[in-house]
């Protein structure tokens, strides 16, 4: 299949990872050889709850026998899309009680970004360097990556750019900001976290210039960091809060979240943010099934609890650093080709690794938060063998 993937299926890359997938389940993808790979990935943050989660694939099964899509988003009462958003309401903290769900995340940015200059009636949106928010023109326009970018240009007018953990550049938010948006914890730029103080000073700013906080949980959300929203480790509660990934429990989806006041603005001019599938019914039901069970098997908890056995266990003269929280972490090694070599070897063993877009000295772990310890260990024994090889090569 390899060459007809080449031939038929457009590419993004020169060099993909080129599983061919047979089966996946748990923590393990299975290709059509019977190979096993062990996940330490899961599918970019997206697989929390491991593959086919019994759990999602029932509360997919059952909505099927029920209906699929049967009108664009927002005009008829579907129960899965009610029930989610509601769910949702419960699980954010402050205000933000209402949700827009749509298919993606960057289409939850795109979103999110419209909602602040309708309510603000603001031009300009705040964004940082080494963000990534989706790939659509209006999240590219936020991410800073001239390479990238550059051959899309002109892209959306009116974005500024602040460096994250940089206090003195919040006076770039002024009374012409719409919105700063702003991963909680940057996940392209090598998991960066907010420092001390951080968030709640852009808050702070945001409130005395009348500007509205964006926070992307697009990958911290949904227990990954050990707690259900990355930004409550931080003391801070957003305006908008985008979600996606995680929340479809391996099902595409994305959301914007608000309080009602901000959320009503939506309405006019009517039509103004719509969509067909936006919170398609088979896949909000799955959403809902992947939020109940985070919830009922404490998936938080557990999250911090594998991530001080991953740092116990994962210690090597080439790993400069662990970056991250809970089961979003990375490996800082001291060069991008060792990164490099490590998750193309790490492959061959049977391990899925993968890289970050910005910080190419890293390597990310980032496996299904149902991983069990024994899974846990066997991964990072390979990742150590193949450490031990290239300390003796390279070094
Ligand atoms: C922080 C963040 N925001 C937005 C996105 C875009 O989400 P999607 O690929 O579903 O459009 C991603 C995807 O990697 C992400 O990590």
């Amino acid at each position: 299949m390899l060459q007809d993937f080449k031939k038929f299926q457009a590419q993004t890359s020169a060099h993909p990872m080129g599983i061919e997938v047979n089966y996946a389940k748990g923590s393990y993808i299975y290709d059509r050889q019977g190979k096993a790979y062990l996940d330490f990935v899961a599918g970019v943050s997206a697989n929390v709850i491991g593959h086919q989660p019994p759990a999602v694939v029932a509360a997919i099964k059952d909505q099927l026998d029920r209906y699929m899509h049967v009108m664009v988003y927002g005009e008829f009462i579907q129960a899965p899309q009610v029930t989610l958003c509601q769910k949702l309401a419960k699980l954010l903290p402050g205000k933000l009680s209402v949700t827009y769900l749509v298919n993606s995340g960057t289409e939850a940015t795109e979103g999110a970004m419209k909602l602040a200059k309708l309510y603000t009636g603001r031009p300009e949106i705040v964004a940082a360097h080494h963000s990534y928010h989706g790939n659509t023109q209006g999240s590219m326009s936020v991410m800073d990556y001239p390479e990238r970018k550059n051959p899309f240009m002109p892209l959306i007018p009116g974005i500024r750019f602040i460096n994250f953990n940089n206090f003195d550049n919040l006076n770039r938010i002024t009374t012409k900001t719409a919105a700063v948006i702003l991963e909680t914890i940057q996940g392209g730029a090598g998991f960066i976290e907010p420092a001390d103080g951080y968030l709640k000073a852009v808050k702070e700013r945001c409130q005395q210039t009348g500007t509205l906080l964006i926070l992307d949980e697009i990958q911290t959300g949904f227990a990954r960091t050990g707690r259900m929203f990355g930004f409550e480790h931080y003391d801070v509660i957003p305006d908008i809060v985008i979600t996606g990934k995680a929340l479809g429990g391996g099902m595409p989806i994305g959301a914007f979240s608000s309080t009602p006041q901000i959320m009503q603005r939506l309405i006019n001019p009517a039509m103004g943010h719509i969509t067909t599938f936006g919170g398609h019914p088979v896949i909000a039901a799955a959403a809902l099934a992947t939020l109940e069970y985070i919830e009922n098997n404490d998936l938080k908890s557990k999250a911090l609890i594998k991530e001080q056995f991953i740092r116990q266990h994962l210690k090597h003269p080439l790993i400069k650093e662990i970056r991250g929280r809970g089961l979003m972490l990375s490996l800082i090694l001291p060069r991008e080709e060792l990164a490099n070599e490590l998750v193309l070897r790490a492959l061959k063993k049977g391990l899925i690794l993968f890289w970050l877009l910005y910080e190419k000295r890293a390597v990310r772990i980032t496996p299904p938060l149902t991983i069990s310890e024994d899974e846990l260990s066997k991964g990072i024994n390979i990742i150590l063998s193949i450490l031990d090889e290239m300390h003796n090569e390279y070094l």
